[in-house]
């Protein structure tokens, strides 16, 4: 059966371990259409890691870096899924960006948990998430700004990403 798509643009949130790379990479590859991450494009067009950029420059100026990149991103006509760091969407300014760019908001939410196991599990450092209960703290802090999203998925366990990602197309795209 084709894959439906109806042209939307749709940036994902979420904390970090929460599983935005492979939702979008599902999700896209479901819609026969192209994503991008913005933690990648940050790091080709730095030229080092995000976790490197941090901590040279501190957590103030990468998010200014973050927002400069997202604002040339979502000028781009060549994609139609953006995964967002897990910080981007805290922002109002970026938040401002994404709405005033036509993109479809999408929080995916798991429990502190389930994102720390993936966390704890992958090599990638994220500076933010060194430590449990720094973790923990700021997964709080981060509800209530993710779920100003236009959507809102739930992670049950049993779920993977790729079950997400074609819950996503069933209820957004169809
Ligand atoms: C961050 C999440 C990271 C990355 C940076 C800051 C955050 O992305 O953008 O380390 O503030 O939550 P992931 O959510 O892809 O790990």
């Amino acid at each position: 059966m084709p894959a439906t798509n109806n042209g939307l643009k749709v940036a994902l949130t979420g904390f970090m371990g929460v599983g935005k790379s492979s939702v979008s990479r599902h999700l896209a590859s479901l819609l026969r259409s192209k994503r991008l991450d913005l933690d990648r494009v940050i790091e080709e067009s730095e030229g080092k890691s995000i976790a490197a950029i941090i901590d040279s420059v501190g957590i103030e100026k990468y998010r200014n870096i973050e927002t400069d990149n997202l604002r040339h991103v979502v000028k781009r006509d060549d994609f139609q899924i953006l995964s967002l760091g897990g910080g981007t969407w805290t922002l109002e300014r970026n938040r401002e960006i994404l709405r005033a760019h036509g993109f479809t908001s999408v929080w995916l939410d798991a429990t502190f948990e389930h994102c720390w196991l993936n966390i704890a599990f992958s090599r990638k450092d994220r500076p933010l998430a060194r430590n449990k209960d720094g973790a923990r703290q700021l997964f709080e802090e981060r509800q209530k700004i993710y779920c100003l999203a236009d959507w809102h998925f739930v992670i049950r366990s049993g779920l993977n990403s790729y079950d997400i990602a074609k819950q996503i197309r069933e209820e957004i795209f169809s």
